[in-house]
């Protein structure tokens, strides 16, 4: 089905006036199979804020450069303003809202509180997927490969080394990046 999209609200405001291509896509969402009905060019970003309520990834640049979208594909962290719903299809996405197992934080979570590693918490959630990401890949990563990883995700707040002492932290409590 082919559709102009006139009336797409509360989203990227660049995407108005493109072709919509409602397709059914199925992918893993925090470990729950997801099936929707979807105009298979709109981002991951928007489909999972507005179709599937899940807001913990924030819109900031819109252009994959801030890292506030950051969600975990197959367990590597990408910008979900940057990929098509369609993309994810048969792939694994977890949000932050995946993270916390039975009730309780995760590690990495947990040690972003004790570090009081935020402010407004805009940023928090990428910054948290990126950190998981980074630490499955390198459990034992130095300060400078840190900083140098977390390079792409920006805090306006300013609470970098809050934010790298809450990855050294975690990456204490970890055994090979998991909990
Ligand atoms: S909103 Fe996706 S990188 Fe900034
Ligand atoms: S805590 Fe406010 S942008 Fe990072």
């Amino acid at each position: 089905m082919i559709r102009t999209n006139f009336n797409v609200t509360g989203e990227n405001p660049f995407n108005h006036g493109r072709i919509q291509m409602i397709k059914t896509i199925q992918f893993t969402l925090n470990g729950k199979p997801v099936r929707i009905e979807v105009d298979s060019g709109r981002t991951l970003l928007w489909v999972l804020r507005t179709d599937l309520g899940l807001t913990g990834a924030k819109f900031g640049c819109g252009e994959g450069l801030c890292g506030a979208c950051t969600v975990l594909l197959d367990d590597e962290a990408v910008p979900s303003c940057q990929l098509s719903v369609d993309y994810v299809a048969g792939r694994e996405i977890k949000t932050i809202e995946g993270l916390t197992k039975n009730g309780q934080l995760h590690p990495i979570q947990r040690a972003f509180v004790k570090h009081d590693a935020l402010q407004c918490g805009f940023c928090t959630p990428g910054m948290i997927l990126k950190a998981y990401s980074l630490l499955l890949s390198n459990p034992k990563p130095t300060r400078d490969q840190i900083i140098s990883e977390m390079d792409d995700n920006l805090c306006r707040c300013g609470a970098h080394v809050r934010i790298v002492q809450a990855i050294q932290t975690a990456s204490k409590e970890l055994k090979g990046g998991r909990p």
